[in-house]
């Protein structure tokens, strides 16, 4: 085992204001287990969280989304280890694109985090995740940086276009060869573009981002069924959802079911919201009504008055 003091990324603070150590904390207890001791530690403007971990868990540690980098520990020395995340597609991919309603990105990777963590898998390139209101496709982009195969619906049709442009963009700076396809889900065109496509990979990993209503799930994705359901669902004044109310309780209730027929046996559901409304009970209760089994993961943090965004996971029983 090693002592191992993780240096906590500047970026950290915007994704979760003044929790940043709470939610870091239940971050690295949910990927090394709930019995281990870490420790808060400030140096100078430089802060970190303490852990002994062992050397095979350094790459998932590398993944955290609190972690700017990572030194080991002797007496009152810290030593930097030449160590880098290993992930695909430059982080311009995910982090480049600003845009009204985009969910923060590590924020996002946190999500992911939580997930992978609970299923079981061998090759990552095997895992399939789903992110069933994908907006501009921030999850499905790191989900191609993890090296998944990532899909995502989304009910704003402009949303394909501004990926498009995106991709395209950082495609063209970072001289990424990569393959773009469009079409139909069922091969025809439809009104109001419902099951339009597009699909973007780079090597073996790829997203495809569908159009359409998140409660039509099962026949925009053919009854394929996913590993993870990653998402952070509508909540504020920016992401008003079908039925235009700020509860978006009504739509996941209609959702529901797709989602959960979605999800293969064993397969991890997490979700962020704004825990105001609905209430953290309500809607796990959305999904335990399906059959899923609450996860004890919870990570709140005020993100403004009216926000205190939290996670939730569920898990689909494995038969
Ligand atoms: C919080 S935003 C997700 C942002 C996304 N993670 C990103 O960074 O681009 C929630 C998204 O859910 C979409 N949405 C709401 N209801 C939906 C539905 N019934 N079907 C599909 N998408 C829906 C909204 O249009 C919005 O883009």
């Amino acid at each position: 085992m090693k002592n191992l003091a993780l240096l906590i990324s500047p970026r950290a603070k915007s994704a979760y204001f003044n929790d940043l150590i709470e939610v870091a904390r239940a971050e690295l207890a949910w990927v090394l287990g709930s019995d281990k001791t870490i420790t808060f530690q400030k140096t100078g403007a430089l802060e970190f969280l303490s852990v002994s971990a062992s050397e095979s868990q350094i790459p998932t540690l590398l993944k955290l989304s609190f972690v700017y980098g990572i030194f080991e520990q002797h007496q009152n020395h810290l030593i930097p280890l030449p160590v880098e995340a290993s992930l695909k597609l430059h982080e311009d991919f995910v982090f480049g694109a600003k845009f009204k309603g985009k969910t923060n990105e590590l924020l996002t990777q946190l999500l992911i985090n939580i997930g992978l963590d609970s299923i079981d898998y061998e090759n990552i390139a095997n895992v399939k995740m789903l992110d069933p209101m994908c907006g501009r496709a921030t999850t499905l982009l790191w989900g191609m940086r993890y090296g998944m195969k990532a899909k995502g619906i989304e009910q704003d049709a402009k949303a394909l276009a501004d990926i498009r442009q995106n991709v395209k963009k950082w495609c063209k700076i970072h001289r990424q060869k990569h393959q773009f396809k469009d079409g139909f889900v069922g091969g025809k065109a439809t009104k109001g573009n419902s099951g339009k496509f597009i699909e973007f990979s780079v090597d073996d990993t790829s997203m495809r981002v569908i159009t359409g209503d998140s409660a039509e799930a099962c026949r925009l994705l053919n009854n394929e069924k996913f590993n993870l359901i990653i998402s952070d669902l509508p909540y504020g004044v920016q992401h008003f959802t079908t039925s235009q109310t700020r509860n978006p309780l009504a739509v996941l209730k209609e959702c529901a079911k797709d989602w959960c027929a979605s999800l293969k046996a064993g397969g991890v559901m997490v979700l962020a919201f704004n825990r105001n409304i609905p209430k953290r009970r309500e809607l796990l209760g959305v999904f335990t009504e399906h059959g899923m089994q609450e996860l004890a993961f919870t990570a709140p943090h005020q993100m403004s008055e009216s926000i205190v965004r939290d996670v939730v996971a569920l898990q689909m029983p494995s038969n």
